[in-house]
């Protein structure tokens, strides 16, 4: 079947079954004009931060808090029953106070009856150096269901073991490879390892990334990949209400999903767009969720020079 992406400004009455579209503006006027009935299966997004990015004016955060939630709840109305909602945030920075943001999301989330199944930590190698602080290394994915009969999938994640060869050492099955062999649980826990498959290690995408565009805040395809994996099925729709460059729609199409998505600024649309078709075309370039992490130890930047030892 052929794959058809639409960069559009306006909002159709009815929306083609077929059709993954780009909607160019404001997405509370966009979801205005969808009907107030379930289409999406997924909405995994990362809002504007309220940091003063070039995307965003920073605003009172009573005034960012109201309208979110506004947003969230012309949202969830529109998830369906079985479906799951994934928002990715860091922290609002405000006279060197930091306000990790899901603390400011999670009440309006429960409040529209909402169920938090993990907080799942993202960490990341790189970022900026802080002085008067510890230098911040992780960004948090909330996922919420908007019932207890929702889709998760996680043979279609899991990631290889530590120990392959441990085996059982007693009971029937004694002596037998103890782990599953279709791999393990990939897990949400914050730790401090050195291991590629402990923490959901995603490189950020940062300068020299394969997905780097001139968008300041990308989130990686592989993040969403794993959850469009795990929480959604093929022809399943996915929504983001932030497209920013689009990764949400990449890793969408990558997986035979379809994607529906806003984003106000003409020049990331029209870039999200073109990510969009070089997908469907086989050719955009992205870091796979599967790819492990490099193993820094192995460069030989990891080691002193010797005339500096
Ligand atoms: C954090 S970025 C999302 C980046 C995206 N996850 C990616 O990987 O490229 C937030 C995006 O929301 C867009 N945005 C801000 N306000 C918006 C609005 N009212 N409606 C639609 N998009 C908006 C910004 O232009 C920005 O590109």
């Amino acid at each position: 079947m052929t794959v058809s992406v639409k960069l559009l400004k306006n909002v159709p009455s009815k929306i083609d079954s077929r059709d993954n579209i780009i909607w160019n503006r404001d997405v509370a006027s966009v979801l205005h004009k969808l009907p107030e009935k379930p289409l999406f299966d997924l909405v995994i997004t990362s809002p504007p931060y309220n940091i003063g990015k070039r995307y965003e004016e920073r605003i009172k955060l009573e005034d960012y808090t109201a309208w979110h939630e506004a947003l969230i709840e012309s949202i969830v109305c529109r998830t369906k029953s079985t479906g799951s909602i994934c928002w990715q945030v860091g922290n609002y920075i405000e006279s060197g106070s930091i306000y990790p943001l899901d603390y400011l999301f999670h009440p309006i989330f429960a409040r529209h009856g909402l169920k938090l199944r993990n907080r799942i930590v993202w960490h990341y190698g790189h970022g900026l150096h802080q002085k008067r602080r510890f230098s911040g290394r992780y960004e948090v994915v909330l996922w919420y269901t908007k019932s207890d009969d929702y889709i998760f999938d996680l043979d279609a994640v899991r990631v290889p073991p530590k120990y392959p060869g441990k085996r059982a050492f007693r009971g029937p099955k004694a002596g037998q490879l103890s782990g599953n062999p279709r791999g393990k649980n990939p897990e949400d826990v914050w730790e401090v390892q050195n291991s590629t498959y402990d923490i959901w290690n995603i490189p950020n995408v940062k300068a020299g990334h394969v997905e780097k565009t001139e968008h300041p805040c990308q989130f990686p395809v592989g993040l969403v990949e794993r959850l469009i994996l795990a929480l959604t099925q093929k022809s399943d729709v996915v929504f983001d209400p932030f497209t920013g460059t689009g990764s949400t729609g990449v890793a969408a199409l990558l997986h035979k999903r379809r994607f529906l998505g806003c984003e106000l600024d003409s020049d990331y649309a029209q870039l999200a767009y073109s990510r969009l078709i070089r997908t469907v075309d086989g050719q955009e370039r992205f870091r796979s969720h599967a790819k492990p992490v490099f193993d820094h130890r192995l460069s030989p930047l990891s080691r002193l020079p010797e005339a500096a030892e």
